[in-house]
């Protein structure tokens, strides 16, 4: 029996060409380049595309060692279903499907190629947690993606959200991989149950995954992103048990996210991305104006000092130099004023205090 093409590469101890060395090469168009994963479905091929110049492009395909044909059934109705799924949405943080075909008795999904690695690649490599301003990025763009996921006629629920079906690539930008087990809402429809440990909600276990599931699943993804944990099983997530330095506002967000109870989740991905952005504080003045503020009020303390200053001299300056020379002379009670005033004018305590001689004069006239 003619070996099949996984055969081959099984044969060739990941080699990617035929015994003659040459290339494999599928549907006259593919050319496989390496073999650059391996997960529950089948194997992720590097390849050329050589009637698009070699573009470069993604195999998946799907495997074939399953024990019961009935297992092999069902995994090609769910890769099917990622081809049909993929090839409906059009966004730009879901990876773009080319091409679904049969050769050789095998099933192949053809992919734009993501330059970059998945998320939880990329922690592991980097050996810590991302910041918090990162993961507030990468779940704004996943949430953005559920939006429109979720939006779609009919909506489709991805139900394996999880750090490595996430990848970002050379422009910081995320990219949806793995439609696997995603598949059209229909709540009427009892739902497969496959799980993702620690990622799945509770109703995914029982088969009733919907729209929240995948929120469930985007806060436990965050969890693993800003701690460097996997998160438990069915449990609410909250990362600042792990980082403290993590802000209350991402950690309450989480924890909202992963309640097991769906109706204390968010309630759609909408709600859920207007949540994430950090609490608006109370406008401060931006610092430029403070300084034409804090400007401002010196010049106008300066310019009350200086009319103070001004005012006082012209009160003062009259009454000082009037009472100590000349006009001082003049408040002295002339010889022809009334007994009274001229008592009072002859006694030196008064003639020291020209202010109360004046105010007694004044006084004096009242009385008169
Ligand atoms: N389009 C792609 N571009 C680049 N790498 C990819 C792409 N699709 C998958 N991969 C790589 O292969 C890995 C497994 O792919 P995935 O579709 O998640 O398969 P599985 O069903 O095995 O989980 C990913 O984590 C990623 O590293
Ligand atoms: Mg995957």
């Amino acid at each position: 029996m003619a070996k099949s093409f996984y055969d081959k590469l099984q044969d060739s101890d990941s080699s990617v060409r035929h015994a003659n060395n040459e290339s494999i090469m599928l549907q006259n168009r593919y050319q496989i380049i390496e073999l650059i994963g391996q997960g529950g479905m089948g194997s992720i091929y590097l390849a050329n595309d050589i009637r698009l110049g070699k573009r470069k492009c993604i195999v998946k395909k799907l495997k074939d060692d399953f024990f019961k044909d009935e297992d092999k059934d069902k995994a090609l109705s769910f890769f099917a279903r990622e081809a049909q799924v993929l090839s409906s949405l059009h966004h730009p943080n879901i990876v773009h499907v080319y091409d679904f075909f049969a050769e050789d008795d095998n099933y192949y999904l053809i992919m734009e190629y993501v330059d970059g690695r998945n998320l939880e690649e990329i922690l592991y490599e980097q050996g810590k947690p991302f910041s918090e301003s990162e993961v507030i990025s990468f779940a704004t763009q996943i949430l953005d993606v559920l939006v429109y996921l979720h939006n779609h006629y009919p909506p489709v629920i991805y139900r394996d959200l999880k750090p490595s079906n996430l990848m970002l690539n050379e422009q910081n930008k995320i990219k949806l991989i793995d439609f696997g087990i995603a598949r059209p809402y229909d709540s009427n429809e009892d739902n497969t149950h496959i799980v993702s440990q620690g990622y799945s909600p509770p109703e995914q276990y029982w088969g009733a995954s919907e729209p929240r599931s995948d929120l469930y699943s985007l806060g436990c993804t965050l969890y693993f992103l800003l701690t460097a944990q996997e998160p438990k099983a069915l449990q609410v997530c909250s990362p600042k048990d792990i980082v403290s330095s993590i802000s209350d506002h991402i950690d309450l967000f989480i924890q909202r996210a992963t309640a097991q109870d769906i109706w204390l989740r968010y309630q759609s991905a909408t709600e859920m991305l207007e949540a994430i952005q950090p609490p608006v504080r109370p406008e401060s003045f931006p610092a430029k104006y403070k300084t034409i503020l804090l400007i401002a009020c010196l010049i106008l303390f300066l310019a009350v000092i200086a009319i103070a200053f001004m005012e006082l001299l012209t009160t003062q300056g009259p009454i000082t130099g009037d009472l100590t020379t000349e006009n001082s002379q003049k408040l002295k009670p002339a010889n022809n004023v009334s007994p009274l005033s001229s008592s009072l004018a002859g006694q030196d305590d008064y003639l020291g205090e020209p202010g109360a001689l004046l105010i007694k004069d004044q006084e004096l006239f009242k009385a008169r």
